[in-house]
């Protein structure tokens, strides 16, 4: 491992190859190593032969090491899978998942750097190259299935929050999970779950980010309706502060679910909504409906008012 010496290395300052080797226990040449690859992974450290080592600035890639340092959550991210690239965050999630009786607990992670099959919702692509968040937790709520789309409403919620709080921008959320910015979509949200008829196993909540991806990058047929971070505030992003805030909030908001403490969640997917009081088509699969967004209630449920006045409850569908 090279996380465990970064906890030594000094942060603009130097500490001897000795002391590096003396805390943790190897020889100054396996120090050196280990420097090596640090500096392979983009930190980027000096070297001096008489004062020895001192980092000078660490990479923005969404590391473990990078991520735990400073996130102070109880259990979210307390364990974190990296790969630099996989094909999907949330299907490796779901194959953890599994194996809780293992060892696998509640709020692993699962982060890429970059997914080569990333999955939408509807068995959809998800678009996921280098610069982006893309990253699944795996959870084991002790709740009904119909809170599966509680579970992907607050996780809308601490999106807006974690992007608000690193960039000044507030985005809006259109039912029930995608994250736009100027009427474009920012982030998707992919909840999936395996549950029995009362009792949920697991779920996997995958969110897509896209932080710091050039327009021009996006495939053309997205182009129009997606935006990035970056694009937005005019400067790159720092990804590993972006991941640490939505962590820390996601990890206060779904103990607040836990608590069964929807509504105030609730009340603030209103304040972002971008389709509650507009007139929208729910394409239910079996069915479109046209009427307007009048409200969400406790269940999480959008109430559609169609043109004959009826309300229609609505668990999920897209907006078309
Ligand atoms: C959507 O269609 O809006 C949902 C997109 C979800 C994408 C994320 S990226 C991380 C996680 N892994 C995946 O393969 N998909 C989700």
């Amino acid at each position: 491992m090279t996380g465990d010496i970064l906890e030594y290395l000094g942060e603009k300052e130097y500490v001897s190859g000795e002391v590096l080797a003396q805390k943790l226990g190897i020889s100054r040449v396996a120090v050196w190593k280990k420097i090596q690859r640090l500096k392979n992974m983009g930190y980027e450290i000096i070297a001096d032969q008489n004062l020895g080592y001192c980092l000078i600035s660490r990479p923005d890639l969404l590391l473990p090491q990078e991520i735990q340092r400073g996130l102070f959550t109880n259990y979210i991210g307390k364990e974190i899978y990296y790969f630099p690239e996989l094909k999907s965050t949330n299907i490796i999630a779901k194959g953890k998942a599994l194996h809780r009786a293992e060892g696998i607990d509640e709020g692993t992670l699962i982060i890429a750097e970059r997914q080569s099959a990333g999955k939408g919702r509807l068995g959809r692509e998800w678009f996921s190259p280098v610069g982006g968040i893309w990253l699944s937790v795996i959870l084991y709520p002790q709740l009904s299935p119909s809170y599966i789309s509680r579970i992907t409403l607050m996780t809308a919620v601490v999106v807006v929050k974690a992007i608000k709080m690193c960039t000044q921008i507030e985005p809006q959320i259109k039912w029930p999970n995608d994250i736009l910015i100027n009427e474009k979509k920012v982030c998707g949200i992919l909840t999936e779950m395996s549950a029995e008829l009362d009792m949920i196993n697991w779920v996997v909540v995958g969110i897509g980010i896209n932080v710091n991806i050039d327009h021009q990058k996006f495939p053309e047929d997205i182009q129009e309706n997606t935006i990035s971070l970056k694009e937005v505030s005019g400067k790159e992003i720092l990804r590993v502060k972006l991941a640490q805030s939505f962590l820390r909030v996601f990890e206060k908001y779904y103990d607040k679910l836990k608590r069964k403490e929807f509504s105030s969640i609730l009340k603030e997917w209103k304040l972002y909504s971008h389709t509650l009081g507009k007139k929208i088509k729910v394409d239910m699969g079996e069915r479109i409906i046209t009427g307007e967004a009048v409200d969400i209630n406790e269940e999480g449920e959008l109430i559609l008012k169609k043109e004959d006045d009826e309300l229609v409850e609505i668990i999920s569908g897209t907006i078309v």
